[in-house]
């Protein structure tokens, strides 16, 4: 074991990325946990009951604790490592703002569980689905429910047969493979909140090649949410919301991708206030492109345009409505054929 400093926090844990680690860390996600301080900051919300699931080292836990005013209370679960986290809790005492406790139990137990908590977060080895069953009964309303998945091959469209069996959709491998794993995750978890008469609302995400991380509000159940569709192309980039069986483009067949969320993916606000009180430069540049984000749905990447049409990439400079999601992505919300026309023009 060694001891690491991550945020406010001095912690032991294993730095090896496998489930085979006695205490799970992966410093990588670094950024991650803190965009999800910014969050917490940013929403200005107080005396709030949170629960990590997943605690490995508690670090995440332990730096909602320090570094927010947010919370006045905290359960780190963690089936197998509670021991390491309460020698964590005790190392940080001092800074710690939080009535904290510690528990070993198996995730799926919460069901069972008497309380209801404003926070839930959800950060298993692979797929959230089988915890988010049990939890979401869990999450008040009004409560923030964060889901890791890193089950990416399912959700990027490299294993369509697991994506289908976990989160009933058909994903696809694309230009915006992980645009369309985030909005899959998103619906599935709305179907799950619909089973306990609630519905979410993504907030907040930060999406990688190996995760995906969504912050969703929960909130009573709605019916006006959009889910749907996407009909992509089987042979050039284009890609459209209503239904057609053929590509508008160029004649061929068209793939139904989803069903999937297709409402708007965070709260401009929440993103807007992260950006104001953000000090670190990467989180600052981070949530400054998010401010460029459009709600239509899918991005086209410069690469994919280039080799599409055998020309020479374009900067991506050249294009406004940039994504998070891709450094080469930008969103269009106006018909393949004109985009192919501006794009040659370039
Ligand atoms: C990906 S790690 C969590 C990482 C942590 N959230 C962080 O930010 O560093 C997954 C953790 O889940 C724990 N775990 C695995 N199965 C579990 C279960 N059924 N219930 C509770 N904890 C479990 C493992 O011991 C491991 O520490």
């Amino acid at each position: 074991m060694e001891l690491f400093r991550e945020g406010a926090i001095n912690f032991y844990a294993e730095d090896k990325q496998t489930r085979k680690s006695k205490v799970f860390f992966n410093p990588s996600r670094n950024f991650d946990r803190d965009l999800n301080v910014l969050l917490f900051n940013a929403l200005g919300a107080h005396n709030l009951k949170g629960i990590d699931l997943f605690g490995g080292s508690g670090i995440r836990s332990l730096r909602l604790s320090a570094e927010t005013d947010a919370f006045d209370f905290f359960k780190i679960n963690d089936l197998k490592t509670s021991k390491t986290i309460k020698k964590n809790v005790l190392k940080n005492k001092g800074k710690i703002k939080t009535k904290i406790t510690v528990t070993s139990l198996n995730a799926l137990d919460i069901y069972s569980m008497q309380e209801g908590y404003d926070y839930v977060d959800i950060d298993p080895f692979g797929s959230p689905v089988k915890y988010l069953l049990q939890a979401m009964p869990k999450v008040k309303r009004g409560g923030i429910l964060a889901l890791t998945a890193t089950d990416t091959a399912a959700l990027y469209g490299k294993a369509k047969k697991a994506c289908m069996l976990k989160y009933g959709s058909r994903s696809l491998k694309t230009g915006y493979f992980n645009e369309i794993g985030l909005r899959i995750l998103i619906k599935r978890a709305e179907e799950i909140a619909n089973f306990y008469e609630r519905s979410v609302k993504p907030v907040f995400f930060d999406v990688r090649h190996h995760y995906i991380r969504v912050y969703l509000s929960v909130s009573k159940a709605k019916l006006d949410r959009d889910i749907g569709y996407i009909y992509q192309c089987s042979k050039c980039p284009n890609r459209v919301i209503k239904f057609s069986e053929i590509c508008s483009f160029c004649g061929s067949k068209n793939i139904e991708v989803g069903p999937l969320w297709l409402d708007s993916l965070f709260d401009k606000n929440l993103v807007s206030k992260m950006f104001e009180i953000a000090q670190d430069a990467d989180a600052k540049k981070y949530l400054e492109t998010f401010k460029q984000e459009k709600d239509s749905v899918s991005y086209y990447t410069t690469t994919e345009l280039a080799s599409y049409l055998n020309i020479k990439e374009k900067k991506i400079d050249s294009f406004g409505s940039r994504t998070v999601l891709n450094d080469k992505g930008f969103r269009c919300d106006y018909e393949f054929k004109k985009l192919v026309e501006e794009y040659k023009k370039l």
